[in-house]
C-alpha cells in the first residue's frame, strides 16, 4: 500500500520526453519494461573503495540489499558516494566527513530515489551517510560492514587499533621488536570488516542500532558472518516497507532516540567522536542535542560491555554473547532506554530488544558486577574549556581523574613530534600535557592525536598514564586520561592558547572541572599577545576553516546543519 505518490515519478512516471529520456538512458544497463512501472526504486548508497579497507568488502553486501529489495517488488539502484578509510586518509578522514554527507545529500535528492540504504563502516562513514540522509529526510536504513574476526597474534587476542597504540609504546619502550610488530600488523585485519574493538566504528555501527535507524544485530555480526548477508537481505526487504509506509529518518530520530543512544554509548564504553557525530547528526534535524545532554545522561550509565579498548574482549565474543539487544534490554529494565522509540523495524525499540538474551554475563555484564560504574562521557568546564571539553572515564586511570599538574605545552601536533623524543625534555609523571591547535580550525579535520604518546623515557620508566589535554579528537580505540574537544579551540583564541610552560592545571572528573590556575589579569595579559594564525585561502581546506563549527556543536558547516528536505528538484532538460 503506498500512502503518497513516489518520488520517482517524477522522473520514470509517464510518456512525457523528459519520462521516456529517463527510462530510456536507465534501459542501457538492461533493465525490462516493467522495471519503471511504479516499484518504489531504492537508492544504495555504497561507501565501497579499495582505499577504504573496512569497507572493501559492501559491494558484497550490496548484492544481497538487492536481493532483498527485488524480493519486496522495489527497483536496487547502487551508487557510489566519498568514501573515508580512517587508516588511509590524511590528514585526517574528520575532515572530509562533511563533504561526504554533502555528497550523500545531494546524490540523494538530485536522482529518482524513493528510499535509501546507507551502506557504512569505517569510522567517518556512517556519520556522513546519516547526516546526509538526514538532511534530505527520506526513508533510510542503515546497514553496517561489520567488524573483522578477532585479531589473533601468537596466540593473544588482539584488537585493532587498540593493540597499535599499545605495541608502538612497547617498541619504543625497547620492549618488543620491529619483527614482532610487522608480524601484528596481519594477525590484527585477518578478514574483511572494521575495525574490531569498540572503537568509533563499532560505537557508530551500536549507535545507529541504539537510534533505531538499523536492524537488530547490526551493530555485532562479523563481517564475515553469514548472518551479515542475511541481515543485508532483511535490510533490502525492510527498506520497500517503509517507503510503502513512509517511515522518515525524522520519524525516528526524535529526541528519545538521541537520549537511548547516549545512554548506550555509556554502556558499551563507547568512543568520544561519538559525541561529535550525534550532535551533528541532531542539528541536521533540528533536535536539541548539546554537551550536557552527554554527560546528564550518560552520567551514571554504567559500562556493561566489557570489551577492549576499555576493557578485555573484542567484537566476535560480543556478537557471540547476543550483541547490542542484550545491552538495550538491560538499558530498559533498569529505567535507561526510552522503551517506545520507533525504529526502522515499524516496531519500538523496546519490542525490537524484549526477547535479547545474554549468552556470555562476562562479556556483557550486569549492573551489580559492571566494568565501570559511571561510564559515560564526563564533559568538563572550567576557564580553559568555557564551552566544554570531554574526557571518557572507562579508558582513564582512576588515579588520575583528581590531578593538578603543571603544563608542558606543545604549540602544534609538529612541535610535539620534535620534542617528545628528547631525553633533556623537563617533564615528569605528574605533569599535564598540553596539545594545542589540533581542533576543527586549527588541524582542519580535528585530528586523532589527543593521546599523545607518553615521552619514552618515562615510558621506560614503566609510566603508563598521563593527564593529556587538548583541542584534538582521539581515536576510539585508544585510552588513557585524555581529556580532548576542548572548546574554543586554541586557533579560534580559546583559553587553550594562553597555557604557558609550567602553569598549574587542574583536572577534577568527579566536580567535571578543568581550570588553568592562573589569575584572570595574567590571562588578559597574554591574549593581548596572541594572534589568530592565517587560514587556507583556497581548496576544499579553506572552506573548512571558514564555516566549521567547533566542537560543541558537532563540527559540522554552519551551512549544513538543518534539514532541507527530498523536493524534487526541477528539470532543466
Ligand atoms: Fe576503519 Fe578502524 S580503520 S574501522
Amino acid at each position: 500500500m503506498t500512502r503518497k505518490p513516489l518520488r520517482s515519478r517524477a522522473w520514470f512516471g509517464g510518456d512525457s520526453k523528459d519520462a521516456i529520456m529517463h527510462r530510456s538512458w536507465m534501459k542501457n544497463q538492461g533493465f525490462a519494461e516493467d522495471s519503471f512501472d511504479g516499484r518504489p526504486v531504492i537508492g544504495i548508497c555504497n561507501t565501497f573503495s579499495e582505499l577504504t579497507p573496512c569497507n572493501a568488502h559492501l559491494r558484497g553486501l550490496a548484492e544481497r540489499v538487492k536481493r532483498g529489495v527485488l524480493e519486496a517488488g522495489g527497483l536496487p539502484l547502487e551508487f557510489p558516494v566519498m568514501s573515508l578509510g580512517e587508516s588511509n586518509l590524511r590528514p585526517t578522514a574528520m575532515l572530509y566527513r562533511n563533504l561526504a554527507s554533502m555528497d550523500v545529500e545531494e546524490s540523494i535528492r538530485g536522482n529518482p530515489i524513493d528510499g535509501v540504504v546507507l551502506l557504512v563502516g569505517c569510522d567517518k562513514t556512517t556519520p556522513a551517510l546519516v547526516m546526509g540522509a538526514a538532511s534530505c529526510d527520506l526513508p533510510a536504513i542503515v546497514l553496517s560492514g561489520g567488524p573483522m574476526l578477532n585479531g589473533r597474534v601468537r596466540g593473544e587476542a588482539v584488537g585493532s587499533g587498540t593493540a597499535i597504540w599499545r605495541f608502538s609504546e612497547a617498541v619504543k619502550a625497547g620492549q618488543m621488536t620491529r619483527e614482532a610488530f610487522v608480524a601484528a600488523e596481519a594477525g590484527m585485519a585477518r578478514s574483511p570488516g572494521s575495525c574490531m574493538t569498540m572503537g568509533t566504528a563499532s560505537s557508530m555501527a551500536c549507535m545507529v542500532e541504539a537510534l533505531g535507524l538499523a536492524l537488530p544485530g547490526n551493530a555485532a555480526l562479523p563481517a564475515v558472518d553469514s548472518r551479515r548477508a542475511a541481515l543485508a537481505q532483511l535490510t533490502g526487504r525492510r527498506i520497500v516497507g517503509m517507503v510503502e509506509e513512509d517511515l522518515r529518518l525524522s520519524a525516528i530520530l526524535g529526541p528519545a532516540a538521541f537520549r537511548n543512544a547516549i545512554r548506550t554509548n555509556g554502556a558499551i564504553g563507547g568512543s568520544t567522536n561519538a559525541v561529535l557525530h550525534l550532535i551533528a547528526i541532531a542539528g541536521r534535524l533540528g533536535v536539541p542535542l548539546s554537551l550536557d545532554d552527554w554527560d546528564r545522561l550518560g552520567r551514571f550509565v554504567p559500562t556493561l560491555v566489557d570489551l577492549q579498548p576499555s576493557g578485555r574482549f573484542l567484537m566476535e565474543e560480543f556478537c557471540y554473547a547476543g550483541g547490542l539487544p542484550v545491552v538495550l534490554r538491560a538499558l530498559a529494565e533498569h529505567g535507561l532506554l526510552d522503551r517506545e522509540a520507533p525504529t526502522v523495524t515499524g516496531l519500538s525499540i523496546w519490542e525490537n530488544v524484549r526477547d535479547a538474551e545474554n549468552f556470555s554475563p562476562e562479556v556483557i555484564r550486569g549492573f551489580d558486577n559492571a566494568l565501570t560504574p559511571e561510564g559515560g562521557i564526563a564533559v568538563l568546564r572550567g576557564n580553559l574549556a568555557p564551552n566544554g571539553a570531554v574526557l571518557k572515564p572507562s579508558a582513564a586511570t582512576p588515579a588520575l581523574m583528581q590531578h593538578r599538574g603543571r603544563a608542558v605545552v606543545f604549540d602544534t601536533i609538529d612541535d610535539y613530534k620534535r620534542r617528545i623524543l628528547d631525553p633533556a625534555l623537563a617533564i615528569t609523571p605528574e605533569s599535564v600535557m598540553v596539545l594545542r591547535n589540533c581542533g576543527p580550525c586549527g588541524y582542519p579535520g580535528m585530528a586523532e592525536v589527543g593521546n599523545m604518546g607518553l615521552p619514552p623515557k618515562l615510558l621506560a620508566a614503566g609510566v603508563t598514564d598521563m593527564v593529556r589535554i587538548s583541542d584534538a579528537r582521539m581515536s576510539g580505540t585508544a585510552f588513557g586520561t585524555v581529556v580532548l574537544h576542548v572548546a574554543p579551540e586554541a586557533a579560534v583564541g580559546g583559553p587553550l592558547a594562553l597555557v604557558e610552560e609550567g602553569d598549574m592545571i587542574e583536572l577534577d572528573v568527579a566536580g567535571r572541572r578543568l581550570v588553568l590556575d592562573v589569575p584572570e589579569e595574567t590571562l588578559i595579559q597574554r591574549r593581548q599577545g596572541w594572534t589568530k594564525r592565517p587560514a587556507p585561502s583556497s581548496g576544499y581546506a579553506a572552506l573548512y576553516q571558514k564555516h566549521v563549527l567547533q566542537a560543541d556543536r558537532g563540527a559540522d558547516f554552519d551551512f549544513l546543519v538543518g534539514c532541507r528536505g527530498a523536493a524534487v528538484p526541477a528539470n532543466s532538460h
